[in-house]
């Protein structure tokens, strides 16, 4: 697996990573974590926790990266990694890892597969997370403003309805179950500790989802 280390890609093997997460409570995954401050912060308050984010760019996530790998008094913390991985092809390392996984406003691919109920990243989802492993995914786009993305990318048109009544079933079919769909507003996004998050919260009215998700590993169709 390729490791931010501050500002080099290191490449560490299965028992080096593993040797990491030992002793912690729990082990969050934070798929498609941009520059890191959702995971950097969150570890910070929880150092029971340990906190991978992983994004398919590096660029965002290096101060991050800096930050954690520096000294205890600059801001360094042991409980935190950073992975530059592409989520639709999530390393087998990572098997049966997280107790809990993000994906928190995605962009691009990670959007388009989100939405789509794409197998690469559903298969990934379920083979990262340990059995009862809960997902939250919170995603928006709006055919008032993304008009032009919608259609190039020929993304579905985001509603409860869709959510519920299509993508809910092809999340299932990966034993991934969803729990409950929240509409959220503008207003409600500031309570997400994430860069885009608030830049989100200040824009803009739109509708954000909050899907949740439990992931039952025994479960197959
Ligand atoms: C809008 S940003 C959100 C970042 C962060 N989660 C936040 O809320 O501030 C979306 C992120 O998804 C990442 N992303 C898009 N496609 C991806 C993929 N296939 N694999 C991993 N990350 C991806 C982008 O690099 C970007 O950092």
């Amino acid at each position: 697996m390729k490791v931010l280390k501050g500002k080099n890609i290191e490449v560490i093997d299965d028992s080096t990573f593993k040797s990491n997460l030992k002793n912690y409570k729990n082990i969050v995954i934070d798929i498609g974590t941009g520059d890191g401050g959702f995971v950097y912060r969150n570890a910070r308050k929880t150092a029971n926790n340990f906190y991978i984010g992983l994004d398919a760019s590096g660029d965002n996530m290096m101060s991050s990266a800096v930050k954690v790998n520096s000294k205890a008094s600059k801001g360094g913390i042991r409980n935190a990694i950073y992975l530059l991985e592409d989520a639709l092809k999530l390393p087998e390392d990572l098997k049966d890892t997280a107790d809990r996984i993000f994906i928190n406003l995605p962009w691009g691919s990670l959007r388009d597969a989100v939405v789509k109920g794409d197998t690469e990243l559903l298969r990934g989802i379920k083979s990262i997370g340990k059995n009862g492993a809960a997902l939250d995914i919170y995603v928006t786009y709006s055919s008032l403003y993304e008009v032009k993305e919608i259609s190039e990318r020929d993304l579905p048109e985001l509603s409860v309805e869709y959510i519920t009544g299509v993508l809910k079933y092809k999340y299932l079919t990966h034993g991934i179950l969803l729990k409950n769909t929240n509409l959220l507003s503008n207003e409600d996004l500031k309570a997400l500790e994430t860069t885009w998050a608030k830049k989100l919260a200040f824009g803009r009215k739109r509708d954000i989802y909050h899907l949740e998700f439990k992931i039952k590993k025994e479960f197959w169709m």
